[in-house]
């Protein structure tokens, strides 16, 4: 069955940014396993491929949400569909970002652009669990004010406990709040780097600098969690596509602690 897609219908279409739309699934077929926050399916569209894309939500039913940014054939046919629509979904496949992470600990969850998309779950997870954990920050970056994704949530999201940060690297005028790449707002966050759990998504530049402003303010690197992204084929480690040094990123990733990723990121050689 890991190879056959089910189908699944799109219930609801949502535009988030010019580039990206939210989309709900509903099955048609057997519905794939309940994916934790961090896996991702692989979404088939009928005549034009398949692409690796994390889960951004989940919906009643057994309905799966995802965000998907449209940057070449595929995700331009993905995020074309509409109501009533049919995908293929194959998964969920690989690492999960290891929630619920230990009681008590601070959570500071960092994303750069369609990065939040993966991370959604987890910020599912600490209002769910509000209770379970110490300060809660969710720093989000973006290019600009109109490419931040799900700014309508962002209030229920403080409501809930949460200490909601926002950066974009341009704006105009009429933008109230910050300027500056996302690892500026770490000025602004507290937490206990002996008990804290650190997860960072976006461009692998992006996540080299988080995870490095996180373990410059003494989080262990094991403690900091990445969302490795590579070209994929098959999802379950036959083919190699994702081959990632000692890595297949299907199978061992997406989500990696620092410790293991750092040495093998493109940034690397920068
Ligand atoms: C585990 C995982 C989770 C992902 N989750 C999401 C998600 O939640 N939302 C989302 O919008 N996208 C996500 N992606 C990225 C998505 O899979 C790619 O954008 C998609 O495969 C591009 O396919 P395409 O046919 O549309 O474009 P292509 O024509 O294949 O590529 C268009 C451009 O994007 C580049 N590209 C293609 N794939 C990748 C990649 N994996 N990483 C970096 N650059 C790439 C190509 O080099 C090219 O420049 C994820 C990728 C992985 C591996
Ligand atoms: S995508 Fe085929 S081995 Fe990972």
């Amino acid at each position: 069955m890991t190879m056959t897609p089910a189908r699944y219908r799109v219930t609801d279409r949502r535009v988030e940014t010019a580039d990206t739309v939210t989309l709900e699934l509903h099955p048609l077929d057997t519905p794939i396993e309940a994916p934790l926050p961090g896996q991702f399916t692989m979404i088939y569209v009928y005549g034009v491929g398949e692409v690796p894309i994390s889960v951004s939500g989940l919906a009643g039913a057994r309905g799966i949400v995802h965000t998907v940014r449209a940057v070449g054939a595929v995700t331009d046919a993905v995020c074309a569909a509409g109501p009533g629509d049919l995908l293929g979904l194959r998964g969920p496949f690989g690492t999960d970002w290891g929630v619920p992470a230990p009681a008590g600990h601070d959570l500071v969850i960092m994303a750069g652009g369609i990065g939040l998309a993966p991370l959604r779950p987890v910020i599912r997870h600490a209002i769910v669990q509000r209770h379970r954990y110490g300060r809660v920050a969710v720093l989000i970056g973006a290019r600009t004010p109109g490419e931040l994704l799900y700014p309508d949530e962002y209030g229920s999201w403080r409501d809930a406990g949460l200490e909601v940060l926002v950066t974009v690297d341009r704006a105009d005028g009429g933008w109230p709040g910050r300027v500056g790449v996302v690892t500026t707002l770490m000025d602004a966050v507290r937490f206990d780097p002996a008990a804290a759990t650190g997860f960072v998504c976006g461009p692998e530049l992006m996540m080299h600098f988080g995870a490095l402003a996180l373990t410059d303010r003494g989080l262990p690197p094991a403690a900091v969690r990445v969302s490795l992204e590579r070209n994929m084929r098959c999802g379950i480690a036959l083919c190699g596509h994702c081959q990632l040094g000692p890595l297949l990123v299907c199978r061992d990733g997406p989500v990696v602690g620092y410790d293991r990723a750092a040495p093998l990121m493109a940034v690397k050689e920068l």
